[in-house]
């Protein structure tokens, strides 16, 4: 068997004869030998050229093999290195202590070649498996940090995209809400205007005939004095009727153009303007969302209709996307009318007339002129302090299943924030009441 030839064994030995015997039978073997001739040699040596096993006289002038084999065991780079004693034979002791001290074999005096040879082939197997191993664990080691290192860039990506697709997927909502509500809303409008138009032209058409029809009545009364005529203008009662068409056809007028302006309203709370950002005035919008929310505003079984402050602020026209701008206050707005109703529910009619509902809302231009701000602010339920640090997280709800989805406030922030570069906070005092903050830079901020 032959051993790598970076395998080199040390024998250590103040004995020139046993020296030349050992150096004899290992060289014939086919093994690379250093020899020292003392304790203090040995070490010098196992220090700067770390042999692989080392062959240890325990006699020796100096410091002796016990005392060797310790120091060797005492510096981490001979730390490793396998100690055979050279003892006598019959010598239990020492070879006890010699294995105390951390060696692995002894051989026995005098010699027997083969049995030497032996055990020398036997430890440096055992050393050179053992580095072997060793260096695998190395490698081991490497390979696992690096595994490690690619586990972890590999989860951080894929938790980006994870927040990647949930932003998407908010996108996709809003966008799909938007439109599917938009489309209805714009398809409303569109429906009521096609009759207000020929309903309003015709009032006007209706007020100039009447006019001419009163004018020539009146001649027909001055001229015409008839007995069943004037009988008749007492049954139905025509003096009233005279008196009255005018106020008809003025409550008519007025009807048409509250009309127009609910559809004006509608277009422009549908507005469709995801592709640019466009010169808005915020108030029509937050009134065209009052105007889309009517009907959850006005009175009902549980409680009379909700009040509407607004202290509207003097602002300039925002570049915004309104159309997106609008399902926030819709969404701020509808969270407020939902507290509200929560909490009206353990009120009698009464109580809430004498201290009724209120939705505030509050615009104005921030005090270093750099954004508008919308304040909407309910005296509902309020929010606890733990609900709040999670209303503008995706999908949180406390409603009931139906009712909420958790994603208003979420495509809100969304909205404000990344669409817009503003800022949308909350403040809440549990069984008070809640304000929602949104404020929108007047500078345009381009969104990456
Ligand atoms: N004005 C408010 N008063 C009390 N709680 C509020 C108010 N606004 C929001 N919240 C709380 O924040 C939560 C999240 O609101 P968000 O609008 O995101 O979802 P939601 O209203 O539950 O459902 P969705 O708006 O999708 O129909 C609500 O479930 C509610 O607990
Ligand atoms: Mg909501």
């Amino acid at each position: 068997m032959h051993y790598s030839e970076n395998n080199i064994i040390l024998i250590v030995d103040d004995n020139p004869t046993n020296l030349a015997v050992l150096s004899e039978a290992l060289i014939d073997a086919g093994l690379e030998i250093a020899v020292a001739t003392s304790g203090e040699n040995a070490l010098k040596q196992s220090k700067y050229d770390p042999p692989d096993l080392i062959l240890l006289d325990i006699q020796m002038p100096g410091i002796n093999g016990f005392m060797t084999c310790e120091k060797l065991k005492d510096n981490p780079l001979t730390h490793d290195i396998p100690v055979i004693f050279m003892t006598a034979l019959h010598d239990t002791a020492d070879k006890v202590k010699g294995f105390n001290l951390g060696a692995v074999d002894y051989i026995t005096k005098p010699f027997q070649q083969e049995e030497v040879l032996a055990r020398v082939r036997l430890h440096l197997k055992i050393r050179n498996l053992t580095k072997k191993l060793e260096e695998q664990n190395i490698q081991l080691k490497q390979f696992t940090e690096e595994l490690e290192d690619r586990v972890k860039e590999r989860t951080a990506e894929l938790s980006k995209s994870l927040n990647d697709l949930k932003e998407a997927q908010i996108q996709l909502v809003q966008s799909e809400k938007m439109s599917a509500l938009g489309q209805l809303v714009a398809g409303i409008a569109h429906e009521i205007n096609n009759p207000l138009t020929y309903l309003s032209g015709n009032v006007d058409h209706l007020e100039e005939y009447l006019h001419g029809l009163l004018e020539h009545l009146q001649i027909y009364q001055q001229y015409c004095k008839h007995p069943k005529i004037e009988n008749h203008a007492v049954e139905i009662d025509l003096e009233f009727m005279v008196e009255d068409i005018p106020r008809i056809i003025n409550s008519a007028k007025l009807g048409t153009k509250r009309i127009r302006d609910i559809s004006n309203s509608l277009r422009t709370f549908s507005r469709a303007d995801t592709t640019y950002k466009v010169l808005a005035d915020i108030h029509e919008g937050i009134d065209s969302t009052l105007m889309i929310l009517q009907h959850r505003l006005k009175g009902n079984d549980i409680r009379p209709e909700i009040k509407i402050i607004k202290e509207y602020g003097n602002l300039p026209l925002i570049k915004c996307y309104l159309g997106q701008l609008n399902q926030v206050f819709m969404n701020v707005i509808a969270n407020a009318i939902d507290a509200l109703d929560e909490c009206s529910q353990g009120r009698s009619f009464e109580d809430i007339e004498r201290v009724p509902n209120i939705i505030i809302i509050k615009t104005q231009v921030s005090l270093d002129n750099q954004s508008v701000i919308i304040k909407i602010k309910d005296n509902g339920k309020g929010i606890s302090e733990k609900v709040k640090s999670q209303i503008f997280d995706y999908l949180f709800t406390t409603k009931s299943v139906g009712k909420g989805t958790g994603l208003g406030l979420s495509i809100s922030r969304q909205i404000v924030v990344e669409k817009h570069g503003g800022f949308l906070s909350c403040e809440s005092v549990l069984g008070e009441g809640t304000e929602l903050a949104i404020a929108i830079p007047i500078t345009e901020f381009v969104a990456s």
